[in-house]
């Protein structure tokens, strides 16, 4: 009897808690932008291919951050948020800072995107665009981008923290998280293939070849020429700062990545994993390393699905991707200033 009582209202917050998460989830749809800016997807392109000209790895760089914007709570453009006094940046959190690059390109669309249409497309739209782009400039695959996203008004460094995998992660912790997110095993393999562009540090490589999971020992699913290699590029106490490609093609988008897991000749260890520790993902290396357009349609696949992954808290377009636009500094000099001032 109680209990029938006490549940009414329960039912009710529960159905207001429910309509209000989903009144916030956005439609996403191709051609969001064909009506109120349509030379945006252009401007993007045109940008990419100019950063590109600049420095090969940067388009890397800039496809990296759908991963890292899209796991955590959603593509919502948080990770393009600098730190404020009162709210730490994602860009500080352990798999970003000193990692994540080239935020002066999003800047650079982005300024391109207020001088023709402002205050239309969000950074968020911005990323998803950019990293299709990055994938088609460096000889992968293309897809049609479903636009349409709002810009988060906070960022998560703790939340960055909990969610993003570390280099040392193995296969059953990765198809743990991404199935946690929808995505499958399939999904992993393929999304770790983005790994064929850009570098990493030794920094995310000296634990694998020194003292794999405190062993005093490297990482056995080496390779014993690769090893050396790496040794040489990643020497014990050196500089880990320094950076190598992840396989032996780092500017072009190819299957080579799963290529070299099949030889031992992954670089990161939540790469060499995929093949060396578990049976599901071992498959999928294989048919990718013998089948280039099986990895190009699945990873096309698992870029959009990682795209859909939304934020269902209230948005905004930004007018600078560094900052919520209640800031009191939002050019791109005022944030300049203001950084300086409060730091
Ligand atoms: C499966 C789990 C993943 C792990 C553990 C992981 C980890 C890493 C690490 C440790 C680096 C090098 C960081 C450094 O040393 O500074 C890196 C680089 C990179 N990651 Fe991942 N990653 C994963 C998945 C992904 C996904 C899904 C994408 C994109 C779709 C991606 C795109 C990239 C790119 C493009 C780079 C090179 C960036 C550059 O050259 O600046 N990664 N990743
Ligand atoms: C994989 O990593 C997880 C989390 O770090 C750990 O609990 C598990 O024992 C590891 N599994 C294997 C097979 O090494
Ligand atoms: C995963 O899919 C289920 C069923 O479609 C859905 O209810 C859930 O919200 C999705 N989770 C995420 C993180 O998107
Ligand atoms: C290797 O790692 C283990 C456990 O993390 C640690 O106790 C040990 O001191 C490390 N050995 C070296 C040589 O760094």
């Amino acid at each position: 009897m109680a209990a029938r009582c006490g549940s009414l209202p329960l039912v009710a917050v529960l159905v207001a808690l429910l309509c209000r998460a989903e009144a916030a989830v956005r439609e996403l749809k191709v051609g969001y932008y064909a009506e109120t800016c349509p030379e945006a997807e252009g401007i993007v392109r045109e940008v990419m291919a100019r950063a590109r000209a600049r420095e090969a790895r940067s388009v890397a760089s800039v496809m990296r951050l759908q991963f890292h914007d899209c796991f955590v709570n959603g593509c919502d453009g948080s990770v393009l948020m600098d730190a404020t006094p009162t709210m730490p940046g994602e860009k500080d959190a352990l798999s970003n800072i000193n990692s994540l690059r080239s935020f002066e390109v999003v800047d650079e669309i982005k300024e391109a995107l207020e001088e023709r249409c402002p205050g239309v497309v969000s950074c968020a739209d911005i990323v998803i665009m950019a990293a299709r782009d990055a994938v088609v400039l460096t000889g992968g695959p293309s897809w049609e981008v479903r636009l349409g996203r709002d810009d988060s008004l906070t960022a998560s460094q703790e939340d960055s923290d909990s969610i993003m995998p570390s280099p040392r992660a193995n296969a059953s912790a990765l198809i743990r998280l991404f199935a946690g997110l929808n995505l499958s095993v399939t999904d992993l393999v393929a999304l770790s293939g983005s790994h064929s562009i850009g570098e990493a540090r030794c920094f995310s490589i000296v634990f694998r070849l020194y003292n794999q999971s405190g062993s005093g020992r490297p990482d056995p699913h080496m390779d014993a020429a690769y090893r050396c290699a790496l040794d040489a590029l990643c020497p014990k106490g050196g500089d880990e700062e320094v950076t190598g490609g992840m396989d032996a093609t780092p500017r072009a988008f190819d299957n080579q990545y799963f290529k070299d897991l099949v030889a031992l000749r992954g670089f990161l260890n939540s790469d060499q994993t995929l093949f060396s520790d578990n049976a599901r993902t071992r498959r999928v290396v294989k048919r990718f390393s013998k089948d280039q357009n099986a990895f190009f349609r699945a990873f096309a696949e698992g870029m959009i699905k990682m795209g859909e992954l939304q934020n269902p808290r209230k948005g905004e377009i930004r007018r600078n991707c560094r900052v919520a636009n209640n800031s009191p500094a939002t050019t791109p000099k005022e944030v300049a200033a203001y950084r300086v001032m409060d730091f």
